[in-house]
């Protein structure tokens, strides 16, 4: 695709792309964001360089794609004040860190988050990358008979997987069902939404089938070739859509420090 106000270079033929030419500091222009929204569904996740977002400025980013995801589960992890901002943190004190498992972000909610807009302003010298595997990739690689017998599957995702062990005790996490295969709204093609992180079974399967498939699929979308590795350096942005990638952030870094702050777009009912 051809852009007038902003640059793509791509990561690998199959996703991931870093922009140039745009300023996320200040305000976008209409053109700007339709461009910027043109390459995220091209590219799946798009990164940027040398931007020095405040809370603010990363709020104005985020609302120019859509209204502010809330998300239950990490309501510990806001920002004072800021409770759109989650804190993306890990330093020599840490016992784990957000995201090291394979994961769409807030798969558990009833209306998953479209996109996460991840800002990092301080990275070790080495490590701390994101890997995202593209979810359109792992789709069109299973076999015709495959594709045929997930097609209408549902599955539980549960945030008890993930937040269980790391919230206050009695808090309520949200559980939701949502189709094994997925249809992106802007592109209309498939993906493979069941994630490692949230779902737990295959709704109407006996349990061992359902575990068996499940063990297939999260293998099976980890595959290198439907792959991006993105290297922070501070001041990076990573833009990503959740209903068509999944990603990992490596913990290789132990005892440096990360920190930053992320922000997530609303999106729709998966269908
Ligand atoms: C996340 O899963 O949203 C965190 C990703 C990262 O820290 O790289």
């Amino acid at each position: 695709m051809r852009y007038e106000t902003i640059k793509a270079h791509r990561l690998t033929p199959i996703v991931g792309a870093e922009i140039s030419g745009v300023d996320l500091t200040g305000p976008l222009s209409g053109q700007q964001v339709e461009e910027l929204r043109q390459a995220l569904a091209e590219h799946l996740v798009i990164f940027f360089r040398d931007q020095k977002l405040d809370f603010e400025s990363h709020k104005a980013m985020a609302r120019a794609f859509g209204d502010i995801h809330i998300a239950p589960s990490t309501r510990q992890w806001t920002e004072p004040g800021h409770p759109e901002i989650t804190r993306i943190h890990a330093d020599e004190n840490s016992t784990f860190v957000a995201g090291e498992d394979w994961h769409s972000d807030m798969s558990c909610d009833p209306e998953p988050p479209l996109g996460s807009i991840l800002y990092l302003h301080t990275v070790p010298e080495v490590g701390g990358d994101t890997v995202f595997s593209s979810m359109y990739a792992a789709y069109d690689r299973l076999s015709d008979r495959m594709k045929a017998y997930l097609e209408g599957l549902t599955a539980t995702h549960d945030a008890t997987l993930g937040f269980g062990g790391i919230t206050p005790p009695g808090m309520v996490l949200p559980k939701s069902s949502h189709p094994v295969i997925r249809t992106h709204p802007m592109t209309g093609r498939k993906t493979i939404y069941v994630n490692r992180g949230f779902t737990t079974k295959i709704e109407g399967l006996p349990a061992h089938e359902s575990t068996a498939i499940l063990n297939f699929l999260f293998q099976h979308v980890q595959k290198p070739e439907f792959q991006c590795r993105f290297s922070w350096k501070p001041h990076s942005i990573a833009f990503w859509d959740n209903r068509c990638l999944q990603h990992s952030a490596i913990w290789d870094y132990f005892p440096n420090r990360r920190s930053g702050y992320r922000i997530q777009v609303c999106g729709e009912k998966p269908y």
